[in-house]
C-alpha cells in the first residue's frame, strides 16, 4: 500500500476536509506533508504523523524548496477559501487565493518534478444547472467568483497536465459534511456559514436560531436541496483516486456527492432527531448566488475509482457533526 501513496504533499492539511484526509493516508501508510498558513486551519487538526511545513501553497519558492526536502510523488491541493457569499465582496482575494495559488503551486510541482495532482474543485462550478443529476459534461456556469476561480484552477490544472504530463484528478465536491466517526477531526472553522454546522450550533444553544434562506424555491418543500457527502466518504474518493493515478490510470474530473439530495428543511429535522431538541427556525430570504437543487450524477466516480460510500444516510452525517460540535463545546469549557 505504501507504493501506491508515497510521500504526499496535502496543501489546507490543517482545514475540514485536509484534515480528514491526512488521517485517512496515515492510516494508509502515505509519507504526509502537510502545507498549510493556518489561516483557517488549525495546528491542532493536524494529525499526529504527519510533518508540518507553514506558509501558503502560492509562495512559489517555498512550495519547491517543501516538495524536494520530502521529495513529494503528489500534491492534494485543498488549500483555499470557500465562502460563495464573501467571494462577491471580495472577488479578487478569492482569484488571487484560489486561481493564483493555484498557478504557482503548479509550477513549483513542475519544477520539483511532482508527477501526481488531486485539486480540489466545487459543485459551484455548474452554478445553477438545468437538469439534476449534474454530470461531469453539464455546461459550467458558476454564480459567483468562489466557483469562478474554481473553474479558472481546474483549466490550468489540465493544461498543466497536458503540456507536462502529470497525472491528474479534479474532484468536484458537492456538500460536504459531517465529522470523522472517530471524532478525530470535524469543522474547524469558527465563523460557520455551512447549514449543518449552524444548526448544530442551534441545537447546542451557542445560537439563538436557524434562518432558512428562502422558501419559494421550485423544490419539493420550496427550500433548497443538496447532495450532502460526508467527509470521510470523500476521504475515501481521495485515496481511491490517488491509487487510480499511481497506478497509470488516465487523467480524470469526478462528481464527488451520493446522488440524491436533501432539503434545508429536511437537514434541520435531521438535526432534530439527532439532538432530541426543536429548532427555532424563521423562514428570511433567498441567499443570492443559491442554486435551488444541485445533485451528483455519480456514474463516472462509482466506475472510474470503483468508490462506494459507506456513510450515505443524512442522519449519521449529522450525528457525527453533532458529536464534533459537542466536543468542541466541551474542549472549550476546559480551556
Ligand atoms: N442555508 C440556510 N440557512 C443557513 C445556511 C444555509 O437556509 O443559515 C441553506 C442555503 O441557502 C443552501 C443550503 O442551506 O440552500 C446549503 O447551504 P451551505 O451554505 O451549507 O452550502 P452551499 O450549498 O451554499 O455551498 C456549499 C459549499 C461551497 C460549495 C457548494 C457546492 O460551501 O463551497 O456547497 O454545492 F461550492
Amino acid at each position: 500500500m505504501t507504493e501506491a501513496f508515497g510521500r504526499v504533499l496535502v496543501t489546507g492539511g490543517a482545514g475540514y476536509i485536509g484534515s480528514h484526509v491526512v488521517h485517512a493516508l496515515l492510516e494508509r501508510s502515505a509519507r504526509v506533508v502537510v502545507l498549510d498558513d493556518l489561516s483557517t486551519g488549525a495546528r491542532e487538526a493536524v494529525a499526529e504523523g504527519a510533518i508540518l511545513e507553514v506558509g501558503n501553497a502560492g509562495d512559489r519558492a517555498f512550495a519547491v524548496a517543501v516538495l524536494r526536502r520530502h521529495r513529494c510523488q503528489a500534491v492534494l491541493h485543498f488549500a483555499g477559501f470557500i465562502v460563495n457569499s464573501e467571494s462577491v465582496r471580495d472577488p479578487l482575494a478569492y482569484y488571487a487565493n484560489n486561481a493564483g495559488a493555484t498557478r504557482t503551486l503548479l509550477e513549483a510541482c513542475v519544477e520539483a518534478g511532482v508527477g501526481t495532482f488531486v485539486y480540489s474543485s466545487s459543485a459551484a462550478v455548474y452554478g445553477a444547472p438545468d437538469r439534476v443529476p449534474v454530470d461531469e459534461d453539464a455546461p459550467l456556469a458558476p454564480l459567483a467568483p468562489y466557483g469562478r476561480s474554481k473553474l479558472a484552477a481546474e483549466w490550468m490544472v489540465r493544461d498543466t497536465a497536458r503540456a507536462h504530463g502529470l497525472n491528474v484528478a479534479v474532484l468536484r465536491y458537492f456538500n460536504v459534511a459531517g465529522a470523522d466517526p472517530a471524532g478525530r477531526a470535524g469543522q474547524v472553522s469558527r465563523n460557520a456559514t455551512h447549514l449543518i454546522k449552524i444548526a448544530c450550533q442551534a441545537a447546542l444553544g451557542l445560537r439563538g436560531g436557524v434562518e432558512i434562506f428562502g422558501d419559494g424555491y421550485d423544490t419539493p418543500d420550496g427550500t433548497c436541496v443538496r447532495d450532502y457527502i460526508h467527509v470521510s466518504d470523500l476521504a475515501d474518493a481521495h485515496l481511491a483516486a490517488l491509487e487510480h493515478l499511481g497506478a497509470g490510470g488516465e487523467s480524470l474530473t469526478l462528481n464527488c456527492g451520493y446522488g440524491h439530495g436533501a432539503s434545508v428543511r429536511e437537514v434541520l429535522a435531521a438535526v432534530e432527531r439527532a439532538s432530541g431538541r426543536k429548532l427555532d427556525v424563521r423562514v428570511g430570504p433567498c441567499r443570492p448566488g443559491d442554486a435551488p437543487m444541485l445533485i451528483a450524477d455519480t456514474r463516472r466516480i462509482r466506475k472510474a475509482l470503483k468508490w462506494r460510500p459507506r456513510l450515505d444516510d443524512l442522519d449519521a452525517i449529522v450525528t457525527s457533526a453533532l458529536g464534533w460540535e459537542r466536543r468542541l463545546v466541551e474542549a472549550a469549557a476546559r480551556s
